[in-house]
């Protein structure tokens, strides 16, 4: 806990995200697509737009998955744009309780579908373990509580690797001889966010959703796509970013741990080339992460840590937590306010933004869902 804390100062000074005169309307008609727009130059590049053609195709449905607690759908995702096609399948729990109005989590996950459950009936794909990270997601919980989940493995749209980008949604778009480790302006960021946002059109398609409660979920480095997506994609209704850390909630002055330019030299797939250029000099960024956490608003927002991630850096975590709160004011809502970096295991649920530290590791555990579904609950 010291040592996340030891020298250092809640009050960072920060470059403002607003103009002199800001406004709330100020903010949703120029400010924001301003601020995308350099997000988009010089930390994620650009989301590829919608495939001319997508298709949804409901391969399998379990009425009575979990013991009776769900309904599991296995769903194929078709993308057609010319003659260029892909595909990704995605796993869709909706809760056999509760009927109609269904809030919905949408969240990549790391290690396959059949990784994020013990259910012996998913067929498993290549490479997949059954159930190796079911704690991550705790799905009869999110079913008991009423919720949809929605999840999709991140290598569906982007396989995590520096050569991914000829196996990538972006061959939808471009030649694959293009797609090549140089090509850094197609990040997998931008292609797992625009993943996010094909889940998001999976989740309408159904009407006991509610449309207006769909959530973007991730962690770590799907944290950071998350935020990147919801920033994107209004209609996302609110977005939790979990560990997220460096080019994610994390602020970059200041930063312990992870720094850009670990993250340019082994990483580059996730950024364009321009991020190279701050390299162990975060204090010439244009802006700080506060910035993309503002791109949330006025939508909730929630920023989680954990006690031992110091590679993610909680601490400024927590700081941009309470700098987005600049922007929330001008809605009316006022995020954190100055509420100090708080003990692990006790969130803060302010004014459409919350933050906690939990107690552990670089995880999502029981514990996390715990506290976003209090937040989600509480925001709408
Ligand atoms: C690495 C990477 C982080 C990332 C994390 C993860 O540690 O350096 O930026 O967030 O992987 O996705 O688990």
């Amino acid at each position: 806990m010291n040592e996340l804390i030891q020298n250092r100062n809640e009050e960072l000074p920060l470059p403002s995200p607003l103009d002199p005169a800001a406004t709330a309307a100020g903010w949703l008609n120029k400010r924001r697509n301003e601020i995308l727009a350099l997000y988009e130059k010089v930390m994620y590049g650009r989301i590829p737009p919608r495939p001319a053609t997508l298709r949804f195709e409901i391969t399998r449905e379990v009425p009575d998955a979990l013991g009776g607690l769900a309904r599991r759908r296995e769903v194929t995702l078709h993308f057609q744009n010319g003659a260029n096609s892909h595909t990704a399948k995605a796993l869709w729990y909706l809760p056999n309780a509760s009927k109609g109005n269904l809030p919905v989590i949408v969240g990549l996950n790391f290690k396959g579908n059949a990784g994020c459950t013990d259910e012996s009936d998913l067929p498993l794909e290549e490479g997949e373990e059954r159930g190796i990270q079911a704690h991550r997601w705790q799905i009869p919980m999110l079913m008991k509580a009423g919720f949809s989940l929605i999840t999709a493995p991140r290598n569906h749209f982007f396989p995590d690797h520096i050569d991914g980008r000829k196996e990538s949604i972006f061959a939808l778009f471009h030649p694959r001889a293009e797609l090549t480790p140089e090509s850094r302006q197609y990040t997998a960021i931008s292609a797992w966010a625009w993943g996010y946002s094909r889940l998001l059109e999976l989740a309408m398609t159904d009407p006991e959703i509610d449309e207006r409660r769909i959530w973007a979920h991730g962690h770590s480095r799907l944290g950071k796509t998350a935020l990147w997506c919801a920033a994107n994609d209004p209609r996302f209704a609110g977005t939790v970013s979990n560990d997220s850390g460096c080019c994610g909630a994390a602020l970059c002055r200041d930063k312990i741990g992870e720094r850009i330019d670990f993250m340019v030299k082994n990483l580059s797939w996730w950024s364009p080339k321009r991020l190279d250029e701050y390299a162990n000099r975060e204090e010439a960024l244009p802006f700080d992460q506060h910035w993309l956490a503002a791109l949330i608003a006025p939508r909730p927002l929630l920023i989680a840590s954990a006690s031992e991630d110091t590679w993610a850096d909680p601490f400024n975590e927590y700081r941009c937590a309470r700098a987005v709160g600049e922007v929330y004011r001008l809605f009316g809502a006022d995020g954190i306010g100055s509420a100090h970096f708080p003990e692990p295991d006790q969130p803060i649920f302010g004014d459409r933004v919350g933050y906690y530290l939990r107690t552990g590791k670089h995880d999502v555990t029981a514990t996390d869902w715990k506290f976003v579904l209090e937040f989600i609950r509480r925001s709408c």
